[in-house]
C-alpha cells in the first residue's frame, strides 16, 4: 500500500485561494483526497474550485475568515455534512508585513495574532471533536523560520505569531496523541508567493546567495513536505517542526 495516497480522505485547507495554500490543494488531489477550500471570500476561491472540479476532484468552495470561531465551526459542520468526516486539516492562511518594532502599534500587533494564531487554534478546535470520534487526524499548520529564530527584516509581530503557531501544535500534539491525532508544522524560508511581492529584486538575490541549496522556495517545496506530514507516510511523526528553507536552519 502507497502511504502517500490520499484515496478517500477528506482535507480542509485555509488560505487555500492561492500560494501554498492552493499548491497545497493541487497535491493532495493528485493523490486522491477530497478537498474543502476555504480562503477569504474572493473569485479567486471559486476559480481555484473550479479548476479542481474540472480535473474530476470533489471539492467545496467554503468562503470563510479564520478569526471567526463561530464562522469556522460552521464551515467544519458543512464539510461534516457533505462527507462524514475531517481526516486532515492544514492551517495555511496567514498574513505578513514588515514595521520595525518602534512603529509597530498594539492594533497591528494584535491584528497579526488575530490571524496567524487565533485562526489556527479557531480551526484545529473546530475539528478536533470529528477527529476524536473517528480516533485519528492529521493537522499541519505553516509557521515559518521566523517562528524559531526570530524575524531578520523587521516583523517581529509575525514571527512571534509564528512561534505561538509552533507551542501550540505542540500541545495539541500532546494533548491528541491519544486519539491517534497528529499535529505537526513545517517551517518554511523565503517562499516565492504574493507573501513576498513587498521584496526587491536585489533582497530576493541576496537572501538567495545565503541559503545552502542556493534559491527561494517554491510553494511546491512547501507542499510536498505537507503531503507527506498529513499522510499516512508520518504516522509516527506528531510535535515536530520540519523546516523547509534549502538548509537556512539546520536544527
Ligand atoms: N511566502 C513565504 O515566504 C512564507 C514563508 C514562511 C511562511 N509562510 C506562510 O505560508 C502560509 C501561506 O502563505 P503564502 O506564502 O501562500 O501567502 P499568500 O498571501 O499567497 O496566501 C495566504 C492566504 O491566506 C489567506 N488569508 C489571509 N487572512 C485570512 C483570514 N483571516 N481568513 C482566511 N484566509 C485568510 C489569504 O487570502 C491568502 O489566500 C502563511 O501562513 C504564511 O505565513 C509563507
Amino acid at each position: 500500500m502507497d502511504a502517500f495516497k490520499m484515496d478517500g480522505k477528506v482535507a480542509l485547507i485555509t488560505g487555500a485561494r492561492r500560494g501554498i495554500g492552493l499548491t497545497i490543494a493541487r497535491t493532495f488531489a493528485n493523490n486522491g483526497a477530497r478537498l474543502a477550500l476555504i480562503d477569504l471570500n474572493s473569485g479567486e476561491l471559486e476559480e481555484a474550485a473550479e479548476e479542481l472540479v474540472s480535473n474530476g476532484v470533489e471539492v467545496l468552495a467554503l468562503p470563510g475568515d479564520v478569526t471567526n470561531s463561530e464562522g469556522i465551526k460552521s464551515i467544519t459542520e458543512q464539510v461534516i455534512k457533505k462527507w462524514g468526516k475531517a481526516d486532515i486539516l492544514v492551517n495555511a492562511a496567514g498574513i505578513h508585513d514588515h514595521v520595525q518594532i518602534e512603529s509597530l502599534t498594539t492594533a497591528k500587533f494584535k491584528k497579526m495574532l488575530d490571524v496567524n494564531i487565533m485562526g489556527v487554534f479557531h480551526c484545529t478546535q473546530a475539528v478536533l471533536p470529528y477527529m476524536i470520534q473517528q480516533k485519528s487526524g492529521s493537522i499541519v499548520s505553516v509557521a515559518s523560520l521566523a517562528g524559531l529564530r526570530g524575524h531578520p527584516t523587521g516583523a517581529s509581530h509575525y514571527a512571534a505569531s509564528k512561534g505561538a503557531v509552533i507551542s501550540f501544535m505542540r500541545s495539541v500534539a500532546r494533548e491528541m496523541g491519544e486519539y491517534g491525532i497528529r499535529a505537526n508544522c513545517v517551517a518554511p524560508g523565503m517562499v516565492d508567493t504574493a507573501m513576498i511581492e513587498g521584496y526587491t529584486k536585489e533582497e530576493r538575490e541576496n537572501y538567495a546567495r545565503s541559503i545552502p541549496l542556493g534559491r527561494i522556495g517554491k510553494p511546491e517545496d512547501i507542499a510536498d513536505v505537507i503531503h507527506f506530514l498529513s499522510s499516512d507516510a508520518s504516522s509516527y511523526v506528531t510535535g515536530q517542526v520540519l523546516n523547509v528553507c534549502g538548509g537556512v536552519l539546520m536544527a
